[in-house]
């Protein structure tokens, strides 16, 4: 088989809820989960964008679960607390759709959860591949950067959750760089992200999450987009309209 029919490593998921599902209750109540009837991904970049609240973290956990890494995030050695609980009663419920051709590197960053996993790795002096310093004498967005250019070796499947959240625009613009090196490496990504910047990359495919479901949308027609843009270009007049005392 040829390196380029390996991808996607993870084609499909849907949700089998069964009989015993609790329609009413997190995380069964949220619209986009409900909607879980297939996602088809893209073989090198798949987002999912949506309002705060609409679901993306939970299915992206969801998905980390289902393949094996730890709640926690990290690689999928790096199992810290897998607490069960509502996450993996979703997790439980995916079936998945593989490539025959298993990834040879992953990695599931949650960025709330990065210090977590920084900690682990510095005590377990695991940090080979990381660069000679330890993880906690650098910034958030540091060693996301350096996860990103020294850890992650190519041929892998990442989950990232907003990573933008630890970047400055220019390290944005340094990270569409190193994933879309990852991409040319027979990667493939699943990121949950609220960057205009990030979402612009060009091979990807854009699921948006809200109260109907889940939908496929253009770049230029997600909010992030249009709203970024429009503020930009009529910020004085935007700052009169919302700081206008009523
Ligand atoms: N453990 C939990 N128990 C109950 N409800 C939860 C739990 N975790 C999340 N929720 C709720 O489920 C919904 C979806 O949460 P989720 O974290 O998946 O949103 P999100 O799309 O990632 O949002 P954001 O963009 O703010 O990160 C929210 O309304 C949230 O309050
Ligand atoms: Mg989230």
């Amino acid at each position: 088989m040829s390196l380029s029919a390996a991808k996607p490593y993870l084609q499909r998921i849907r949700a089998d809820f069964g009989d015993d599902v609790d329609f009413d209750a997190y995380p069964f109540s949220i619209p986009a989960v409900r909607d879980l009837h297939g996602i088809d991904f893209h073989p090198d970049v798949t987002f999912f964008v949506g309002e705060n609240g609409s679901g993306k973290s939970t299915i992206l956990e969801a998905i980390a679960l289902a393949l094996g890494f730890g709640i926690e995030g990290g690689t999928i050695n790096n199992r810290l607390l897998n607490t069960a609980g509502a996450g993996s009663a979703l997790a439980d419920r995916i079936r998945m759709s593989r490539s025959p051709r298993r990834p040879r590197d992953g990695y599931f960053l949650r960025a709330e959860s990065f210090h977590n996993v920084a900690t682990y790795l510095d005590e377990m002096d695991m940090t080979t591949g990381y660069g000679e310093r330890k993880l906690h004498e650098r910034s958030h967005g540091e060693i996301f950067l350096t996860v990103l250019v020294e850890k992650l070796r190519g041929q892998g499947l990442y989950l990232f959750d907003e990573p933008e959240a630890a970047l400055s625009p220019n390290r944005q613009l340094a990270a569409l760089s190193a994933i879309h090196q990852l991409v040319q490496q027979q990667s493939q990504f699943i990121i949950v992200t609220h960057s205009p910047i990030l979402l612009a990359y060009p091979n990807a495919k854009i699921l948006s999450f809200d109260a109907t479901g889940i939908t496929e949308v253009a770049y230029e027609d997600t909010e992030h987009y249009a709203v970024t843009r429009d503020f930009l270009n009529h910020y004085p007049r935007r700052l009169e309209q919302l700081l206008a005392p009523d």
